[in-house]
């Protein structure tokens, strides 16, 4: 398929989930990031959403999610409005299907960050316009693509690259993972038990990587998860709605901290990814997340490039 019939089947989409785009789609929006990043950095007007408008709802705190994207819009020629679920009329019951009904007659686009999946994919049905998926505690698909747009930049390739993720099976990891099948990129996961990802999210990423020819591996064990590792990537133990389990998980995740020991076994040029924030001494060494083979600023960066590329494309 030719970039511009990648470009017209993806106009009015939502973006929801990566497992929804083909492997040429996530291709391309990746390779659109990366030419909106240069025009950025070169200083060359790129107003592909000139006039346009993006809502965006949080039920939850962000700081990188929410300034890429309302930066991003506005580089782009639009503008974004902030709406906190406190603010609006849906904190106060109004459902979402009159919301997103609502919302569709003023907007362009959608952008929401939530708890459960579902709340994404009714907003979607009700809107009528593109809806985002800003994070749920399901998957955060922006930020894994931004992370295979920030390893393409410092591998110059993605197919045939090992990565390996250590800690919560999380909205975090069942986005890696699928991102990975998409990609070509073998991905080998440990986490303690009790804290796998979703079965079902992986037996989607192992579907998809029949077509590309990834490798998709669960296991408990940290240090066979990360022989040979390209990119080691974690993520906090406790997601936000689960600070309650603060306690609980550090016990059961304090043998999976990625630390210099742990990093023996992977490979000498290892990058090392962290989608943010992170708490060092936990998840993370201080010494790891602060050294040289860390790219965490980035991919906070690249949020920016990526969500402009996925806006520009469905917008
Ligand atoms: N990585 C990420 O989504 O960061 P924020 O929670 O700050 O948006
Ligand atoms: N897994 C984390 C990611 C934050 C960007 C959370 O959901 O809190």
């Amino acid at each position: 398929m030719v970039d511009n019939e990648i470009a017209l089947g993806l106009k009015g989409r939502d973006f929801l989930a990566l497992v929804d785009y083909s492997p040429a789609e996530v291709e391309y929006l990746i390779e659109l990031a990366i030419d909106l990043k240069a025009k950025q950095k070169a200083g060359e007007q790129h107003h592909l959403l000139k006039g346009k408008s993006l809502g965006m709802i949080f039920e939850k705190s962000s700081t990188r999610t929410r300034v890429s994207f309302e930066v991003g819009m506005y580089q782009l020629g639009g503008q974004a409005l902030f709406l906190s679920k406190n603010d609006i009329q849906l904190g106060r019951g109004e459902t979402i299907w009159d919301t997103a009904q609502t919302m569709s007659r003023y907007l362009d686009g959608i952008m929401i960050r939530t708890f459960g999946h579902r709340n994404v994919v009714d907003l979607a049905r009700g809107a009528t316009v593109p809806v985002i998926n800003g994070l749920t505690d399901l998957s955060h698909p922006c930020q894994a693509l931004t992370d295979y747009m920030t390893i393409l930049e410092h591998k110059g390739k993605l197919k045939g690259l090992k990565m390996t993720y250590i800690g919560d099976g999380n909205n975090m990891v069942h986005s890696l993972m699928v991102g990975a099948s998409k990609l070509g990129v073998d991905i080998s996961v440990a986490t303690p038990v009790g804290y796998e990802p979703d079965a079902e999210m992986v037996k989607i990423a192992v579907e998809n990587a029949k077509a590309t020819g990834a490798k998709i591996h669960v296991c408990h064990d940290p240090r066979e998860a990360m022989e040979g590792a390209d990119v080691v990537y974690t993520d906090v133990w406790a997601s936000m709605g689960f600070e309650a389990e603060q306690a609980k998980r550090a016990e059961a995740f304090r043998d999976f901290q990625v630390n210099e020991a742990l990093m023996q076994v992977a490979k000498s040029d290892y990058l090392f990814m962290h989608c943010l924030p992170a708490h060092r001494g936990e998840e993370v060494s201080e010494g790891v997340i602060d050294g040289k083979h860390s790219i965490i600023f980035d991919q906070a960066e690249n949020r920016l490039h990526a969500q402009k590329a996925i806006m520009a494309a469905i917008m």
